[in-house]
């Protein structure tokens, strides 16, 4: 549970800090009369990510792994760094065991574990959970293990993880229930890419024991807030690097080592992303430098004011946890995502009314897996450069569609 204060006090505390992190984004400060919010979906670069490209670019850009002349050398030891930041990063308990591997993003990370990895984890009759209400990237991976296994003569069974209905969060007394030992993986995520909670991944452990491997999505949690594999006490994690302000294309999967057979994604895999890896640490380096303390603090404030203010208009309905948004709550906390539709008007028409007014939000269903039925919907997702300015402008704008 977190001491530090959230809501308006956050917002006062942390003021002048955000105004000098947000002029650090070009993109941001160069479109004055327009108000980014998609960050669920790509996270806008520093000027420091920036830089970094441009320096590489021009005074070490070479491939990795091949060619022992100092630019090459150069680029082989960035790679190998990246993976070392990306360990402290992430607070590995055991960096000297782990592995990390480069993937293009989240996507590619969990479909690399679910083909490449769980086949040699499973036997006939195993069971692993899946959150089918979650992002499609952490459902149809697993589903296909599945098929590939069955395939092969090896039967296992996909449980669907529980909900709590009103609130979007895992059910953890659930699961406790539903696990047995034949549930040897949870696929979990660790901020839901539609709700915005904070998915409790530390009551997983407690309620599937010691042995399953926990596998985390940690897609919009990378880059937003602190994550510690350690705390969570997860056997994999896994990111997207354009999320965490890096550039697209870049992502990592970290894997623990500790349960079930080795992570060794194998075979050729040709010339890695450099530019793009040399991005990711670029941004790792420049997210702990602002803090990514500071960084939650500052979206779940925002958040919160977004929330407090659409509860406070009748024709807006607000999905996943309506109430919880407390400092202190040990149960459910909203991160810097908010989903909402209106009574009457789609929300396709209505991201075409918001962007008329310079706001730029996601408007669909977001990806979201078959297991949460709600339809189109409006996703602000917010990140260290928006403001307070542009939540009250935009519940003032949502103010007047009734
Ligand atoms: N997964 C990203 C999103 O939720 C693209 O928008």
């Amino acid at each position: 549970m977190t001491t530090l204060s959230q809501g308006p006090t956050a917002i006062e505390e942390l003021g002048d800090w955000q105004r000098a992190v947000r002029d650090q984004f070009p993109i941001i400060t160069g479109h004055p009369d327009l108000a980014y919010l998609d960050s669920a979906a790509t996270a806008q670069k520093p000027q420091a990510v920036l830089d970094a490209v441009q320096t590489y670019l021009t005074t070490a850009n070479a491939n990795a792994g091949r060619g022992s002349y100092p630019w090459a050398n150069r680029t082989t030891a960035l790679v190998e760094q990246t993976r070392d930041r990306i360990r402290r990063f992430l607070d590995d308990p055991a960096p000297q065991r782990s592995a990390v591997h480069f993937t293009s993003g989240a996507t590619e990370g969990l479909r690399t574990i679910a083909r490449d990895w769980l086949p040699g984890l499973l036997t006939h009759g195993d069971e692993i959970v899946v959150p089918a209400a979650d992002h499609q990237a952490n459902i149809e991976p697993w589903q296909e293990a599945q098929q590939q296994l069955a395939r092969q003569g090896v039967h296992v069974r996909v449980r669907p993880m529980p909900y709590q209905q009103a609130s979007g969060d895992y059910d953890h007394t659930a699961l406790a229930r539903l696990a047995g030992p034949r549930t040897r993986l949870v696929a979990a995520t660790h901020v839901h890419h539609v709700y915005g909670g904070n998915m409790n991944i530390h009551r997983i452990r407690e309620a599937v024991g010691p042995d399953a491997v926990i596998c985390l999505d940690a897609a919009q949690s990378v880059g937003h807030l602190p994550v510690s594999v350690a705390d969570l006490d997860v056997d994999f994690g896994v990111f997207s690097g354009h999320k965490a302000m890096a550039l697209p294309g870049t992502g990592a999967v970290w894997a623990r080592q500790a349960r079930g057979p080795a992570f060794t994604p194998g075979g050729w895999s040709g010339t890695p992303n450099t530019v793009g890896i040399v991005s990711l640490a670029a941004a790792l380096d420049w997210l702990d430098g602002v803090g990514t303390d500071r960084i939650e603090r500052w979206t779940v404030a925002l958040a919160s004011r977004l929330t407090d203010g659409l509860r406070r208009l009748d024709s807006y309905e607000v999905l996943g946890c309506q109430t919880s948004l407390a400092v202190d709550s040990p149960v459910q906390r909203r991160q810097g995502i908010v989903t909402f539709r209106h009574r009457d008007i789609g929300s396709g028409d209505l991201g075409f009314i918001l962007f008329s007014h310079g706001f730029m939000v996601r408007c669909d269903h977001h990806c979201q897996g078959a297991g949460g039925e709600d339809g189109e919907s409006v996703r602000v997702s917010l990140h260290v450069y928006n403001t307070v300015a542009e939540i009250d402008r935009l519940l003032a704008v949502l103010a007047t569609l009734g």
